[in-house]
């Protein structure tokens, strides 16, 4: 393995190992992520996005494999890695009973900043995160939204070099989720920011590279368009109408490698389906054709492809 610290590389993962027990949560992790980079960590629940985040932070000792952050070993050096990083855990640690600006303000002065820094750090965090209106309310009144976008303020009192989000929209109402995918974006290009997530919707509109993790390994890696694009070939058609019987269905089932019934219809998936080729087929085995609609792969068929693999 090339070990070589390489000075465009925030983050390098040398065969990253974390077991319990009998389960590999994490197991031999390879990844390269560049300075300034918004990498994303997709993946179900129990994948071992989160193992892996804890073990960047220096909060999990992995069982074999290390990380090199900014050039320093996440084994022998956490006191340095600590220094340059933060993170927004999945669990959020915020005091309820005090407001957003006595979290901040608390978190600044455990991490030394003088008073006049304290404030103006302060000031700038809550404006840039959105939070003004609400910040000297109790943080046990603010939305679950409110709450992670604190929680990220919190994590960048420090001005870390490498940012963690782990699961930050997690629970989130779609409204909530999309203002914070925002504030997010204010971010990228300053910081690398690695960003766990199962929303695939997510992964594609944030990030620069995602890895599509299963069982602590890599099964994909790439930016969302050449994820997309390994899949290019694949689209799937819908047809809604009148007379499709089980045995039209099976006729069709014999031709392409993937045919689901529908309410009234079939949905076809398959690599370069030829839109005249079905269309005519069904008409001459007497379906009356009433809607149809034919798209490319998404994100989406991308990650249900890989983890449909046994
Ligand atoms: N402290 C722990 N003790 C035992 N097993 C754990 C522990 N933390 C995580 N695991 C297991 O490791 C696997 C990966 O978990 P995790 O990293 O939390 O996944 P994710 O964040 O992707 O949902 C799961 O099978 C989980 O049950
Ligand atoms: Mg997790």
């Amino acid at each position: 393995m090339d070990n070589i610290h390489n000075s465009d590389y925030s983050i390098q993962t040398v065969d990253l190992t974390r077991k319990f027990g009998n389960i590999t949560a994490v197991n031999r992790l390879n990844l390269t992520i560049k300075k300034g980079e918004l990498f994303s960590l997709l993946g179900h629940n129990g994948a071992g996005k989160t193992t892996t985040i804890k073990m960047l932070c220096c909060l999990l000792k992995p069982t074999s494999g290390t990380a090199i952050i900014l050039g320093h070993d996440i084994k022998k050096e956490a006191d340095s890695v600590k220094r340059i990083i933060n993170v927004s855990p999945q669990e959020t640690a915020i005091a309820n009973h005090l407001t957003s600006y006595e979290n901040l303000q608390l978190i600044a002065r455990l991490y030394g900043l003088s008073k006049a820094d304290t404030r103006s750090r302060t000031d700038e965090l809550i404006e840039l995160m959105g939070l003004k209106e609400r910040a000297a309310d109790r943080v046990e009144k603010l939305s679950g939204g409110m709450k992670r976008r604190l929680s990220i303020a919190m994590a960048l009192i420090s001005d870390p070099q490498v940012l963690f989000l782990d699961e930050p929209t997690l629970g989130l109402d779609p409204q909530a989720r999309r203002n914070l995918w925002e504030q997010i974006e204010k971010l990228k290009g300053n910081k690398t920011i690695i960003l766990t997530t199962h929303y695939m919707e997510e992964a594609d509109a944030l990030s620069d590279r995602i890895a599509i993790i299963k069982s602590g390994c890599i099964k994909a890696i790439g930016t969302p368009k050449e994820l997309k694009a390994e899949l290019s070939g694949l689209q799937t058609m819908i047809v809604r109408g009148c007379n499709l019987t089980d045995e039209i269905i099976n006729n069709i089932k014999m031709k392409y490698r993937d045919v689901k019934s529908l309410d009234n219809g079939i949905e076809i998936r398959g690599e370069k389906l030829v839109f005249d080729e079905i269309v005519d087929s069904l008409r001459s085995d007497g379906v009356k054709i009433e809607w149809l609609t034919m798209k490319e792969a998404s994100l989406d068929d991308v990650f249900l492809s890989i983890n449909e693999e046994v």
